[in-house]
């Protein structure tokens, strides 16, 4: 993985070669929309449903989309054909475009900046597969259109560092008390046998976990639920769970230094994951 090759606004060229004007609104504003692919032997895993979130956002903040849903799996599978890993991270990205520096759109069409890469699939490391999650949390400081995967990340990045700072490996944030996400993942909370995941509103972004989970616990028997969650009914709940992309569906055994349930992974995580692993295989 030293020089992959990435795509580039129409060309495929090794990493090292790709670059963009400063004045890409990407660079300057954040004005851009991203995916996140998770990839097992080279096969993305649930791509409609990614490329359709994608879709959306970028009809949302009104970035001109240059091709069409069979394009862009063209291109993502050229990028991931040419990666020398098995299990890869897709990354795709696009920008409004290079013009210059005024905050409204640019007057007249410009071209997006549209960039494919593939980078290492990293999972959370074994001891924290077998053993669970140290989670802390924040106050959510982010605008108030979560549901769009906008580049702009800065609320996302300082919610991750808080977790680097206290040697935990995520930040779950709350809103006025009430549960809304990791910092690059969702949260989910298990009480008496129920699932609970927070509203699939504008608060938090709608995982292609979150649909899927959906589906698995249909499937296992497990009662599931969308609601509002307090933080005391985190505190309290009997399993924590996050699920993303990197994360697949993790157990989260401590939160602010004080235990979850018994402090050990629990039966709908452990169901949960198995069903993950065989739906991500099948
Ligand atoms: N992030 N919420 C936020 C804020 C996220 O950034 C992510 C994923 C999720 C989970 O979405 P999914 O199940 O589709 O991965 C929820 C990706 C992995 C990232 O930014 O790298």
């Amino acid at each position: 993985m030293d020089d992959p090759l990435v795509f580039l606004n129409g060309a495929m060229m090794p990493l090292s070669q790709a670059s963009i004007p400063v004045l890409d609104r990407g660079f300057i504003f954040g004005d851009g929309i991203y995916e996140v692919i998770p990839v097992y032997n080279r096969r993305m895993f649930r791509p409609e449903q990614h490329l359709q979130r994608f879709f959306n956002g970028i009809k949302a903040v009104r970035i001109s989309n240059p091709y069409s849903k069979e394009q862009w799996l063209d291109l993502l599978n050229e990028v991931i054909s040419n990666c020398p890993l098995e299990d890869q991270s897709a990354y795709m990205q696009i920008t409004r475009g290079v013009a210059q520096r005024t905050h409204a759109f640019p007057a007249g069409e410009i071209k997006p900046t549209v960039f494919i890469m593939c980078n290492p699939l990293v999972l959370p490391p074994p001891e924290v597969r077998a053993n669970g999650a140290a989670c802390v949390t924040m106050e959510d400081q982010r605008w108030l259109h979560c549901e769009i995967k906008s580049i702009s990340l800065l609320g996302n990045v300082l919610a991750a560092q808080h977790a680097a700072d206290h040697g935990a490996n995520e930040t779950i944030q709350f809103r006025d008390g009430v549960l809304t996400e990791g910092s690059s993942s969702n949260v989910w909370i298990v009480k008496d046998g129920v699932l609970l995941g927070p509203p699939r509103d504008n608060l938090i972004l709608e995982g292609i976990r979150y649909g899927l989970i959906e589906e698995l616990c249909k499937t296992g028997g497990i009662r599931m639920q969308s609601r509002r969650i307090t933080r005391a009914e985190v505190l309290d709940a009997d399993e924590v769970l996050l699920s993303s992309a990197a994360k697949e569906v993790l157990a989260v055994v401590a939160i602010d230094g004080q235990a979850i349930g018994n402090g050990q992974p629990g039966p709908i995580y452990q169901t949960l994951y198995n069903a993950y692993q065989a739906a991500k295989r099948g």
